[in-house]
């Protein structure tokens, strides 16, 4: 690509895979990172959206729908098989989410602290305007599951009527923390999985019979655990099989690099930018800003045996280290570009984790590549796929504390999630002031060769209907029960 007067060029990356076992780790650097503000608008007035249409999601109306009265939701995903495909079970479609109580006495920022899974199902092919998600409740009994809290994470329907829930099991030890939200005792966490059966009748979805087993915890060495860093990120499993390596399952989720915090020290590939750029940073200083304490990546483990209870970490296959500190709910996503099989991992980010230096959206990113671990190519040369519409002219914000001059969708959206046909889901946060907690309208992305684009023909400009998470694959017949 051209590059933009004052701004670096990106790193180059090969695109070249890597065997999953080997210890190469892709790097999202500032060089390409830093493509995020190239590609933005300068001259806009304050407050109206700086991104490209392209990467920009159209706006959710203020007067939204609320999908169920009793829990607030968010973190979404659907019932997959190992290669992906979104399945119908019995005729019915089934979903989990992240849930809170509505009115339990805490407001919707308090609901990490509080968080359970539970799950939603409705008709194969419903019409999605008209046929609201049906809450089945709470996945799990109370007090069932590993931890105190139910973190995101994926289901897998297996042989017969068995599925895996994989999660991620948070503990809070402090009362002070889980009311308050923050300040208090770090919690721990681990991935956990819990095998149980799905049943399925005239009257919709319901589950028993969980067996649950922790499965990893943070070594320290590849991925940072809580002594090195109360505030470490491990959590957000996501398993899949690789058709260029068959009979293995493996699984993705959100890390940060090992070691103390702090002590980490950004390296020149960190940063990736080309020999004698002009516009390069140097990298004493990206050290003395503190860009060091930002070090997320997104992790790999493979099962050790055909149940998926043991398993065991593999080096990271993307670190952001000195780029953003948080890459949340990864997946691989496989395409078939051209006869060849091309991996798209997408994970989402906020804009108050990027590190000193560094501005970008909330979102979707993406990285292409040609095998599960590769040598990824940020998607739109600067990782950005998909981002709620914002001024990146301005300072970065969380969406507990927008200021009134940026722009009120700025936290619109998040926790994207990318399905077959490229149907982007997400739930609602906070549209000019009105808080969400409930599915947004689904967009739908058009991408190939790294390159995407909002396709706003779909749906009304762009946007889909609300929750809409469409199934692709029947198993068990069509319900006639
Ligand atoms: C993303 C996320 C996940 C985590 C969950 C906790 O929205 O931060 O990483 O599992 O929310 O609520």
């Amino acid at each position: 690509p051209a590059p933009t007067p004052g701004f670096p060029l990106p790193t180059t990356h090969t695109q070249q895979a890597y065997d999953p076992a080997s210890d190469f780790t892709s790097k999202w650097t500032r060089a390409d990172a830093k493509q995020i503000m190239a590609q933005s608008d300068s001259t806009v007035a304050p407050g109206v959206t700086s991104m490209s249409p392209d990467v920009t999601m159209p706006e959710i109306p203020e007067d939204f729908p609320t999908m169920n009265d009793d829990v607030w939701v968010w973190d979404t995903w659907s019932l997959t098989d190992e290669n992906a495909n979104q399945v119908s079970y019995k005729g019915w479609d089934v979903i989990f989410s992240l849930v809170a109580d509505r009115d339990a006495g805490y407001g919707f920022d308090q609901r990490h602290w509080n968080a359970r899974i539970g799950y939603f199902f409705r008709k194969t092919n419903a019409d999605p305007a008209k046929d609201k998600w049906n809450y089945g409740g709470h996945v799990f009994a109370d007090g069932a599951s590993i931890g105190n809290t139910e973190w995101s994470g994926s289901t897998r329907l297996m042989q017969g009527n068995k599925v895996n829930v994989f999660y991620t099991a948070t503990t809070f030890y402090d009362v002070a923390e889980r009311n308050a939200g923050g300040g208090g005792i770090a919690p721990d966490a681990a991935i956990a999985k819990a095998l149980g059966n799905i049943h399925a009748d005239k009257n919709g979805v319901s589950f028993d019979g969980f067996t649950h087993t922790k499965l990893l915890e943070p070594d320290g060495e590849m991925y940072q655990n809580k002594a090195q860093n109360p505030g470490f990120a491990f959590r957000d499993p996501y398993t899949f099989e690789d058709p260029a390596h068959p009979g293995k399952t493996y699984m993705v989720f959100e890390g940060n690099t090992g070691g103390t915090r702090g002590e980490y020290e950004c390296k020149a590939e960190d940063l990736g930018y080309q020999p004698g750029d002009p516009n390069a940073e140097n990298l004493n200083e990206v050290n003395s800003i503190g860009a060091n304490y930002q070090t997320a990546n997104v992790g790999l483990a493979v099962a050790d045996n055909k149940d998926l209870t043991k398993w065991s970490f593999l080096p990271p296959v993307l670190s952001a280290n000195c780029v953003n500190d948080q890459t949340e709910r990864p997946q691989i996503f496989i395409q078939n570009e051209g006869g060849k099989n091309k991996y798209y991992l997408f994970t989402i980010s906020h804009q108050f984790t990027y590190a000193a230096g560094m501005r970008g959206p909330d979102g979707v990113y993406g990285f292409v590549g040609d095998g599960v671990r590769s040598d990824y190519q940020p998607m739109n040369n600067s990782g950005l796929a998909l981002a709620s519409p914002t001024d990146l002219n301005l300072p970065s914000e969380s969406p507990e504390r927008p200021t009134p001059n940026q722009n009120g969708r700025q936290f619109q959206a998040y926790s994207h999630y990318v399905q077959p046909g490229g149907l982007v889901q997400s739930f609602i946060d906070n549209v000019n002031g009105v808080r969400g907690g409930s599915l947004s309208p689904t967009v739908k992305i058009n991408f190939r060769d790294g390159i995407s684009q909002v396709d706003r023909t779909f749906g009304q400009n762009g946007l889909g209907p609300f929750g809409y998470l469409p199934t692709n694959l029947n198993v068990g017949g069509a319900g006639h029960y």
